[in-house]
């Protein structure tokens, strides 16, 4: 098959590259980068194989491209099925997601306070949807919190952008009163290709 006129990711680095020195604001950016990243999936052949390997502990995180100003990065996860995060935030950035191959669950929060100077905060289910192949979704703060699960039969790989390099997020465990969770810092790791 004849590859050269796909959409690949060396065009998709480019178009976003673009995209971050024109955008006024966050809800641009997040807006522009999910239409980029469901024109990337269209096409899967620009992702090797290298990083695309499951792994038995946990779903795999790849880092794919950080924009050398920090406006930007790009990362690959690759799930195998019932393989999830914990429920999550995103350090306060705009995130943009296409799933690949496979399905992702995804369980949406929005954050409606915090508490106890961010220790504890009060988040709010939104919605659960089955995200699937070559569709996208996208996460600007307050409602950036979530749960993803790989599902269905076979490995489910995603493609998310975010507003810039996540070094560090919140992972939030329930509290004995509804609606209330302890937030934890956690450090961001990334699978070795
Ligand atoms: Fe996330």
């Amino acid at each position: 098959m004849d590859h050269t006129n796909e959409y690949d990711f060396k065009n998709f680095v480019q178009d976003m590259t673009v995209m971050v020195e024109r955008s006024q604001n966050d809800n641009e950016c997040v807006v522009e980068a999910e239409r980029l990243v469901g024109k990337l999936i269209q096409s899967q052949s620009w992702l090797p194989s290298e990083k695309r390997r499951p792994s038995k502990e946990g779903y795999s995180r790849y880092l794919l491209y950080c924009d050398p100003e920090d406006r930007f990065e790009v990362i690959a996860l690759v799930w195998k099925p019932g393989q999830k995060t914990t429920l999550h935030d995103h350090d306060d950035t705009w995130g943009a997601e296409g799933v690949v191959a496979g399905m992702v669950k995804v369980t949406n929060y929005i954050g409606l306070e915090e508490l106890s100077g961010g220790n504890i905060v009060k988040l709010q289910h939104t919605d659960t949807i089955i995200v699937n192949e070559q569709n996208t979704g996208k996460l600007l703060p307050p409602a950036d919190c979530h749960i993803l699960e790989g599902v269905g039969n076979k490995p489910t790989i995603t493609i998310h952008v975010y507003g810039k390099q996540l070094r560090k997020f919140r992972v939030f465990t329930p509290l004995d009163e509804e609606g209330l969770y302890l937030a934890k810092e956690k450090r961001v790791e990334y699978s070795p290709a």
